[in-house]
């Protein structure tokens, strides 16, 4: 019994990890979203007073079992928080604690909250109490979003462009408050007679968001409403760029890594030194496919090359004939190294990741790495010279 508990919290543990690939992990995640949007779904429904009673009857009876379900999956992520790989360093209690005061556990708990309500005796009346549990449950949602992390990494990078244009925005919004406080104060003194008030239109006005509640009246506080329009865009556009060129940073970043990784398994690139692997490594693009998909069409143009880090894939040779091709070969060469169009048609045979390497890559590669280059012809010309012999043999 002893000998078997831990493997079975470790396969709990893998179930419940929200980044976990395997299909069992993705089912459970399913099913806590689908449980999620049943309990967010009837959250919303009680809040809505002229439901009939029955009705509410049957809502109440479903958020309680939501929140018991929840409870359940707090204990069980509590229990296997010592599998963890983060917390090997701490006793099992302490791997607990610290588990329940991160982010997840926190929120894990602010979900259940609702639960000591229930064993306090308090009952779920109305759309007060139903608010409470939107508020608490729609937090979880956020747990099954892989980016959240990329986001936060993001700002943090982006820290000092951001503070900027937040700082800008600030200037931009006083200097615009307080020019349509002086034009517009004597015509709308309850829109414009102080400053919070002027402050809420230049908000609205910045945005671009432009309810049209306050209005600037006056030539010189029209002239003031279009600049603030005007630089509301910029910002904005600032803004934008200054995010997404973060994102696209980091994803280069986690796309080096990912690669890194990978080459290890290609002994092509096994022999070369770091700073000559470091320039690949830059160049190269990881790629999940799952069985059977066609990678390379034969007779398709040939843009890039392809090295398999792990899986399988089938060759299908224009003779009739394939080949298999496993962990550490490359294909798709052929076409860049004499310009033409795909010799063969190439599919997955397993669920398989390649490494790919784009035709301005590979000869930019080719011609700094004359190994890398002559191991990749020579390989391709054996090919060559076996399709040939298969041909000649076939029409024997
Ligand atoms: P390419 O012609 O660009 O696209 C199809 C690919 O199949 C080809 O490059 C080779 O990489 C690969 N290929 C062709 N013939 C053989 C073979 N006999 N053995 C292994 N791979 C091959």
């Amino acid at each position: 019994m002893t000998a078997t508990a831990p493997t079975f919290r470790a396969r709990l543990y893998a179930l419940l990890r929200y980044s976990d690939p395997t299909p069992g992990a993705r089912q459970v995640r399913v099913a806590h979203l689908i449980v999620l949007g049943i309990g967010l779904f009837a959250v919303i429904l009680l809040s809505v007073d002229e439901l009939d009673g029955q009705i509410r009857h049957v809502l109440r009876i479903v958020i309680w079992t939501v929140t018991f379900l929840f409870l359940i999956e707090y204990l069980a992520r509590l229990w296997v928080a010592p599998e963890a790989p983060h917390y090997d360093q701490d006793s099992e209690t302490g791997a607990r604690l610290r588990w329940a005061v991160s982010i997840q556990g926190l929120i894990g708990l602010l979900a259940i909250l609702p639960a000591f309500m229930f064993f306090g005796g308090y009952g779920i009346t109305g759309s007060d109490a139903a608010s409470v549990f939107c508020i608490l449950w729609i937090m979880k949602v956020g747990l099954h979003a892989p980016a959240f992390s990329t986001l936060f990494r993001v700002m943090s990078n982006e820290r000092a462009p951001i503070a900027s244009v937040l700082i800008l925005f600030a200037i931009l919004l006083m200097m615009a408050a307080t020019a349509a406080h002086i034009f517009e104060r004597v015509r709308q003194p309850e829109q414009f007679g102080s400053l919070p008030n002027a402050m809420w239109w230049a908000v609205v006005t910045l945005t671009t968001t432009g309810y049209g509640d306050v209005v600037p009246l006056t030539l010189g506080g029209r002239l003031v409403g279009s600049l603030l329009m005007i630089s509301g865009i910029a910002v904005l556009a600032l803004m934008t760029g200054v995010l997404a060129t973060g994102f696209a940073q980091e994803e280069r970043r986690r796309e080096y890594l990912r690669v890194w990784e990978q080459v290890a398994r290609v002994p092509l690139f096994a022999s070369l030194g770091v700073v000559t692997l470091s320039e690949i490594v830059g160049k190269l693009r990881t790629r999940y496919y799952p069985a059977r998909i066609t990678v390379v069409r034969r007779g398709d143009a040939g843009d890039s090359m392809f090295f398999i880090s792990s899986g399988e894939v089938e060759v299908r040779l224009p003779n009739g004939g394939s080949v298999r091709l496993g962990e550490g070969a490359f294909f798709g060469e052929m076409a860049l190294l004499e310009r033409q169009p795909r010799t063969a048609s190439v599919a997955t045979t397993k669920p398989t990741t390649l490494l790919v390497l784009y035709a301005s890559d590979f000869y930019e590669i080719a011609s700094h790495i004359p190994k890398l280059a002559e191991a990749v012809e020579v390989e391709a010309k054996r090919r060559r010279e076996e399709n040939l012999e298969r041909q000649t043999a076939g029409r024997r």
